[in-house]
């Protein structure tokens, strides 16, 4: 149990950084600040991602959601939402040329994306219903 509380709670707090994280980095380069491309601001965030996704999966093996199953509808609603907001992520972020417009539009999205991810989580109720 012990075990369990820990890994959620570095699950919660890794998806509060990445998250945290995200605004501040299209911030960043929004006002195309040097702190884009300083080196930890490179590596932080795949070190917290990793964590993040880590400590997911073995929530998924402590809690025996599984995606693709009906008790895990919710789960894989989520993931798809996690896929959805790591390429919107790509699109804010990446180092391809692309206009403020696209970048703001992909950053407002991923926002929502977060919020239904997050909703998803801590109600597990999925939102379509799709196994
Ligand atoms: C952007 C990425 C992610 C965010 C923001 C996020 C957020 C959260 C949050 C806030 C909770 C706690 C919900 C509660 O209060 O009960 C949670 C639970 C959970 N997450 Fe994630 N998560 C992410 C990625 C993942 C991934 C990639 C996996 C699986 C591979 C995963 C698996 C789980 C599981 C199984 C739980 C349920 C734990 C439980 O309630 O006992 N998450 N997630």
């Amino acid at each position: 149990m012990a075990t369990y509380f820990a890994l959620k709670h570095l699950h919660i707090l890794t998806a509060i950084i990445s998250v945290s994280l995200f605004v501040l980095r299209y911030w960043w380069q929004y006002r195309e600040s040097t702190l884009s491309n300083k080196r930890w601001v490179r590596i932080v965030p795949h070190i917290n991602d990793t964590l993040l996704l880590g400590s997911g999966i073995a929530l998924v093996m402590m809690t025996h959601f599984y995606p693709f199953t009906p008790q895990g509808t919710w789960l894989t609603e989520k993931l798809f939402g996690v896929i959805i907001y790591i390429v919107l992520g790509f699109i804010v972020l990446g180092r391809r040329p692309r206009s403020q417009q696209v970048r703001l539009f992909a950053f407002l999205l991923a926002l929502v994306v977060l919020y239904i991810i997050v909703k998803l989580a801590t109600t597990k109720i999925p939102l379509l219903g799709f196994v």
